[in-house]
């Protein structure tokens, strides 16, 4: 049982019509490629204004798609961003490619000038991270890719809709995030070499706050939000003045 004290983090917004599709679904013992992904995937290619619309069961699935189809393998290496769901690195592992980690910039998604330092013979491919729906510096991306024969793939988790020089993003369904960056994660520290040290990854992490964010939150939800929010920099405030800041 949920604490009723507690402000959930996330919660989809899943209409009755939504979940009757899915109640149909399951009824009509389609369980996999089923009369209704065509319908779906030409709608969402209209949506996106894409050439191809490809339904899979995640966003997982697509990215480990879209790198095998595209022959990323063993030797190959792959730069994506250290701000991210452990999911955009253990697609380049599966695929046998090696993950290479470039720092953010600013606005927290991948920083383009430092992808074009970790680009050596071996790199294969782009990866970046529209982080929080906030689409990435795309032109820079592309005309690295471009110069040095790289492809790109996407990460569009949290991206659907959203629109960069009034291209939609790809892929995804959106909902709430906070991460651990990648080098701080035991199993990557152990196993991927830092050529990039990240720094502003991981300056940022412990500055970051994620607020719950959804439809279906209540009037009150929302004044708990604030209130704590006012609490926190409240607190902020008290310490830095007596720091003498
Ligand atoms: C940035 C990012 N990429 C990929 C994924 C994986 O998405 P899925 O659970 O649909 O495979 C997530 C999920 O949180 C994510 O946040």
């Amino acid at each position: 049982m949920a604490d009723a004290a507690l402000v959930a983090f996330s919660v989809p917004d899943l209409g009755e019509d939504a979940i009757e599709a899915v109640v149909d679904a399951i009824r009509s013992t389609w369980l996999t490629t089923g009369p209704r992904a065509e319908p779906f995937e030409r709608e969402f290619q209209a949506y996106l204004g894409a050439a191809h619309a490809l339904a899979v069961n995640s966003c997982t699935a697509a990215m480990h798609l879209a790198l095998a189809a595209l022959g990323v393998g063993p030797g190959d290496e792959v730069i994506t961003t250290p701000l991210t769901f452990c999911a955009t690195v253990n697609v380049i592992l599966q695929v046998g490619a090696t993950p290479v980690l470039a720092d953010i910039g600013e606005e927290l998604n991948l920083d383009p000038t430092r992808v074009e330092a970790m680009i050596t013979p071996r790199t294969k491919a782009i990866l970046p991270v529209h982080y929080g729906g906030l689409p990435c510096r795309m032109q820079e991306i592309w005309a690295l890719a471009e110069k040095h024969g790289l492809k790109v793939i996407e990460d569009g988790a949290h991206a659907a809709g959203a629109e960069y020089r009034r291209r939609k993003i790809d892929t995804g369904p959106s909902d709430s995030v906070h991460f651990i960056p990648i080098p701080l994660h035991p199993y990557y520290r152990r196993t991927l070499e830092l050529r990039d040290p990240c720094e502003r990854a991981l300056a940022e992490y412990p500055r970051l706050v994620s607020l719950p964010i959804y439809s279906k939150m209540t009037d009150a939800e929302v004044e708990r939000v604030i209130e704590a929010v006012r609490g926190v920099v409240e607190a902020g405030r008290r310490k830095a003045v007596a720091a003498g800041l």
